[in-house]
């Protein structure tokens, strides 16, 4: 096989109390990435479409930097190069998890045309190198999702031990995307570097909580546990309407909001699908009648994550 296209979908990083350690990933929107096998060995991007100011040059794009370092753990063995083509469809600066797609996508395309020497498990630790050029350091609660689909939990980071969740077939999330950019380093950076251990009692009570309400199917627990001590109280303050976002997305049934990522996107966790679909129509009303764009989406859980696609 010489090429390959390849879908990786969007993700909700943090989910809350989660920071950098849960995500999952969105059914509706992801990247595509073409991958062409080139006669020397090298990496090149001939085309971005669907999102403006990304850089092409392989040293600096997420993508090929993480394909580098797949490459790197190989020692060399690859004689040919690869060409690619990106098909943005997830904003840079979203909290939608743009690097990671992108990332994700290009290691599973080429971890296929090479062989599968990995698994997908095992490229997340290449993927993260992405992150690492994006974000300045290298989570992986974007890509790990995006990469194995449904839910997952970063139990370590060293080593690396990435769970995969169990979680109710029965839910929906919508998110809303006010059309402001936040970038991921900058909204690292404004976050508390020491937290108090009140609020580490809460944040990991509500971690808990969570893992088991999503085993359990207890969505009253899920949404009991969709609290976030840590990075919300602060970063909401980047996200104009958040807590009148967050108020109408409660008062339509969600089990709970909060902030997607790094923002500016917002999620909503709901165990019907009309829930979803109202919740979603609520935020569009929060922002338009602000005069703020502002894109939605509802959508399920994606349960596979990338995949190779025609
Ligand atoms: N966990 C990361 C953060 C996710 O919150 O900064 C970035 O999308």
């Amino acid at each position: 096989m010489d090429q390959i296209n390849v879908f990786a979908p969007a993700t909700v990083a943090n989910v809350g109390c989660g920071f950098d350690v849960m995500g999952f990933a969105i059914e509706s929107i992801g990247d595509e990435i073409s991958i062409k096998k080139t006669g020397k060995p090298g990496l090149k991007i001939t085309e971005i479409t669907g999102c403006e100011g990304l850089p092409t040059d392989p040293e600096k794009n997420v993508a090929t930097i993480a394909i580098q370092a797949l490459l790197d753990s190989l020692n060399n063995k690859i004689d040919y190069g690869f060409e690619l083509k990106l098909s943005k469809n997830v904003m840079a600066g979203s909290g939608l998890g743009s690097s990671a797609s992108s990332s994700a996508a290009a290691v599973l395309g080429v971890n296929e045309l090479i062989g599968k020497p990995y698994s997908k498990k095992e490229l997340v630790q290449f993927a993260m190198e992405g992150e690492r050029a994006a974000s300045g350091l290298p989570h992986a609660d974007n890509v790990a999702p995006s990469l194995l689909g449904g839910f997952t939990l970063v139990r370590s980071y060293n080593p690396l031990d990435i769970i995969e969740l169990d979680y109710p077939k029965e839910l929906y999330v919508s998110i809303v995307h006010p059309q402001i950019e936040v970038k991921t380093s900058d909204s690292k950076k404004i976050l508390k570097r020491e937290i108090t251990l009140k609020d580490a009692i809460t944040q990991w009570g509500n971690v808990g909580g969570l893992v088991s309400g999503l085993a359990k199917g207890d969505y009253g627990l899920i949404g009991r546990s969709l609290e976030d001590v840590i990075a919300e109280p602060v970063r909401s303050m980047l996200i104009p309407l958040f807590h009148e976002a967050k108020e109408s997305a409660l008062n339509e049934g969600a089990l709970g909001c909060s902030i997607s990522g790094s923002g500016p996107s917002i999620f909503a966790l709901s165990k019907y699908k009309n829930t979803a679909k109202n919740i979603g129509e609520a935020f569009k009303n929060v922002y338009h009648s602000n005069e703020i764009e502002a894109n939605v989406y509802v959508s399920n859980i994606n349960p596979i994550g990338a995949e190779i696609i025609k």
